[in-house]
């Protein structure tokens, strides 16, 4: 029989006041799970987050922490990590900064969780993974795509064989990211982005992303070709005052993999959508085909694949959209909140996680050999 008792875990929340920060981790996260009564371990003990809000501006802290009703905030960071009752330290301030963060926090003993990239140069990423690891604290990166809903359908469909041999995936991935200067359309990404001197830029945001959905899915990337660009010379920051972009905005990649499998990925911030999703990778196999989007995938079999004639001198008789079946992921919680579950065991018990700052690494290696394949217009070994 199991006896219900609960079990505190302090974390300490770096940087939350951005974007993800508030969104993903504290309230849709952390805050979340504590409104469920924390997460449930084996043993019927409940572990209940117990975060405190940390940065630099005590103001922006203050209005995050009463707006969802967080107890603790503070702009003294040092007393914080000296404060024995956080086991955990989590970053989601802006990526130059990450790796100056964690390692402070490893130099106190907390076991690590961050967003992604771990850093900015691969050199950094893997020598703040060797830091964790000989200080001995748990760690971990956010590989929140993992378990969108699409990809958890894509998942079922490769266990039960749908596919075949899988043969190549063709992923686009973006929006467009207005600049700022039309008017009425004031830009809806934060400025730094646009800037490489602020750890900005598509293929550090994205192709971190893609070298775990890759592995985990597809195969690991053995070899990469990259062309980047910068298409909008020039965006409107938050001052009003425009500014000079110097981090790209496009990425043209192809990505080969041990398994074989081709996988070819667009990304941009300057593309319309005429898709399923803002992200939607297309899966083809000798069996069947998958249309992986965020929340959904559609499939279509080796029996439901039509059979077109080359005609551009009549309307197409056949609606490519038919034939293409909703593929049911379950129940799916938010992502970044199942990961958080999933960090949270491995800290109080000891649990699986492989999703580590080496892993992560992992990702900031592919982007800076992204850069190496575009600069040397070449095909770059992993
Ligand atoms: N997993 C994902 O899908 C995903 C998506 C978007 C962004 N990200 C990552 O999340 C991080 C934050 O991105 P964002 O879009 O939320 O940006 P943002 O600009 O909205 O937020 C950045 C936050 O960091 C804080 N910050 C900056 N410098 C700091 C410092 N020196 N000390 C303390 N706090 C500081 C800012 O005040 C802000 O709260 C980036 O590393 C980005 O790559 C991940």
């Amino acid at each position: 029989m199991t006896t219900e008792r609960t079990e505190r875990i302090g974390i300490i929340m770096n940087g939350v006041t951005g974007r993800m920060g508030t969104n993903q981790h504290l309230v849709r996260s952390i805050l979340a799970i504590r409104d469920q009564g924390g997460v449930e371990l084996d043993d019927g003990t409940r572990l209940m987050p117990d975060p405190i809000l940390t940065g630099r501006n005590a103001e922006k802290l203050k209005a995050l922490a009463e707006k969802y009703g967080v107890e603790k905030y503070s702009t003294d960071l040092d007393a914080v990590l000296a404060d024995d009752s956080y086991q955990v330290f989590f970053d989601a301030s802006g990526t130059p900064y990450r790796v100056a963060f964690l390692e402070k926090a490893i130099a106190a003993g907390k076991h690590i969780y961050c967003e992604k990239p771990t850093a900015v140069d691969p050199a950094e990423a893997y020598r703040i993974a060797d830091v964790a690891e000989a200080a001995g604290v748990k760690n971990g990166t956010v590989q929140d795509k993992l378990w969108l809903p699409g990809i958890q359908a894509f998942l079922k469909l490769r266990e039960e064989g749908f596919f075949g041999e899988i043969l190549s995936v063709r992923g686009e991935f973006g929006y467009w990211v207005f600049s700022g200067h039309d008017e009425n359309q004031a830009a809806q990404r934060p400025s730094w982005n646009y800037r490489d001197e602020d750890g900005g830029g598509i293929i550090i945001d994205m192709h971190c992303h893609w070298r775990y959905v890759i592995d985990h899915l597809f195969g690991e990337i053995t070899e990469v070709f990259t062309h980047a660009a910068t298409h909008l010379p020039e965006r409107i920051g938050e001052d009003g005052k425009p500014y000079v972009c110097t981090a790209d905005d496009a990425a043209y990649a192809l990505f080969k993999t041990r398994t074989g499998v081709i996988c070819q990925f667009n990304s941009s911030w300057d593309v319309r959508v005429r898709r399923d999703d803002l992200l939607t990778m297309q899966v083809d196999g000798t069996k069947g085909s998958a249309i992986v989007g965020l929340r959904k995938c559609w499939a279509q079999s080796l029996e439901n694949t039509p059979r077109p004639v080359w005609n551009p001198d009549v309307d197409s008789p056949i609606d490519y959209y038919a034939n293409w079946d909703v593929v049911d992921p379950g129940s799916c919680d938010n992502a970044f909140k199942i990961q958080w579950e999933i960090f949270l065991k491995h800290v109080a018990r000891d649990e699986e996680f492989p999703w580590s700052l080496r892993e992560g690494a992992k990702g900031v290696d592919l982007a800076a050999k992204s850069w190496e394949s575009h600069r040397s217009g070449s095909w770059v070994k992993i």
